[in-house]
């Protein structure tokens, strides 16, 4: 079974190493369109095959999408990621062109493809992907929430001391500053958060959470890559092993959560047909409105990239 992914760089290289590492696919193959680029990170990646005890075959191409042929699951992170000052939104032009044509060479190769991106603008990269690819939605989905939810659930452990596998939570809306983490969904063990940490305290974890990203931007210099590539490689394995595990994902919404036409992020179930089911929670009123501000951001992004024209070129 085959698994591709699109961007050799920071996230790209270190979703596949996972992959490679957990085995989670037998085959692996990155491609990126710099010269040599793809096969150079492969083969480092190949050479801890040895150390790290893992028989999964992993090889790179420079842009020949004849290698990618039949995977069963392709993840995009090709495009430029954040630079101090930058917002996601700033990427639009050049991302929505790149993940275009990737995903024009994608579904030519691999038609019955699980389409995972990661590329930002997130939400509307993914709408851009689906818009290509002209396929169900159910096999074209974005990889935000997982990440979102890691840094939340990590900020939480640090603060309560504990285990962060002991912390699950849902986040809602796009990949940005107006994401929505949800307390009245996060316990520890079971136990509701707001049980054991102060308000205060959780809502500075909240902000801290929704600006997680470019708190890393300003200390590297550009984006995040460790969390990020393994929580797209999360989101593989559930496809692939068909664990039908509930994840926070960027989900083209018909009617749920009264919403339509929007890829956003939503809880949804995972399993080898890819986007199973989407979860629709009773949001309070507070929360519903949280969620549509979010909503309405990732609109005006779509109507950037709308009155762009990238799409019909
Ligand atoms: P990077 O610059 O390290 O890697 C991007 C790679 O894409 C480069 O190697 C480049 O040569 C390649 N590329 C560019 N055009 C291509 C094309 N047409 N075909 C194939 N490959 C192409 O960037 P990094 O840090 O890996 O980030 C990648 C993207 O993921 C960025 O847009 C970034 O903003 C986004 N990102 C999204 C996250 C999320 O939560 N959804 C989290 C972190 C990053
Ligand atoms: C992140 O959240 C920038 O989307 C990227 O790290």
């Amino acid at each position: 079974m085959k698994v591709t992914v699109v961007g050799a760089g920071n996230v790209g290289a270190t979703c596949a190493n996972v992959l490679a590492h957990n085995e989670i696919a037998n085959e692996i193959v990155l491609l990126d369109i710099k010269d040599g680029f793809a096969e150079g990170k492969a083969l480092d990646i190949w050479e801890t095959s040895p150390i790290n005890l893992y028989d999964s075959r992993i090889t790179g191409s420079t842009n020949d999408y004849s290698k990618t042929a039949d995977s069963e699951v392709v993840v995009i992170t090709s495009g430029l990621p954040r630079k101090p000052g930058m917002t996601r939104d700033d990427l639009i032009a050049t991302n929505a062109g790149i993940v275009k044509s990737v995903t024009e060479q994608v579904i030519k190769y691999s038609p019955d493809a699980k389409i995972i991106i990661v590329s930002n603008p997130l939400d509307v990269m993914t709408y851009a992907a689906y818009l290509t690819a002209k396929i169900d939605s159910k096999r074209v989905f974005g990889m935000a929430g997982v990440l979102d939810t890691a840094r939340y659930r990590s900020f939480l452990a640090m603060e309560l001391n504990v285990s962060p596998k002991d912390i699950q939570a849902v986040l809602m809306g796009g990949h940005g500053d107006t994401m929505v983490p949800l307390p009245r969904y996060t316990t520890v063990s079971g136990i509701p958060v707001t049980e054991l940490i102060e308000e205060d305290k959780l809502n500075a974890i909240i902000e801290r959470t929704k600006k997680g990203g470019g708190e890393i931007v300003n200390l590297l210099g550009t984006s995040a890559w460790y969390a990020p590539g393994a929580a797209a490689a999360q989101m593989v394995e559930a496809v692939v092993r068909d664990q039908k595990r509930i994840f926070p994902v960027c989900a083209l919404l018909n009617g749920e959560y009264g919403l339509n036409n929007i890829y956003l992020g939503v809880p949804a179930k995972l399993g080898k047909d890819g986007l199973e089911e989407i979860i629709e929670l009773k949001l309070n009123d507070e929360e519903k409105e949280l969620l549509y501000t979010s909503a309405n951001a990732v609109k005006e992004v779509m109507e950037v990239l709308d009155n762009m024209g990238v799409m019909t070129a």
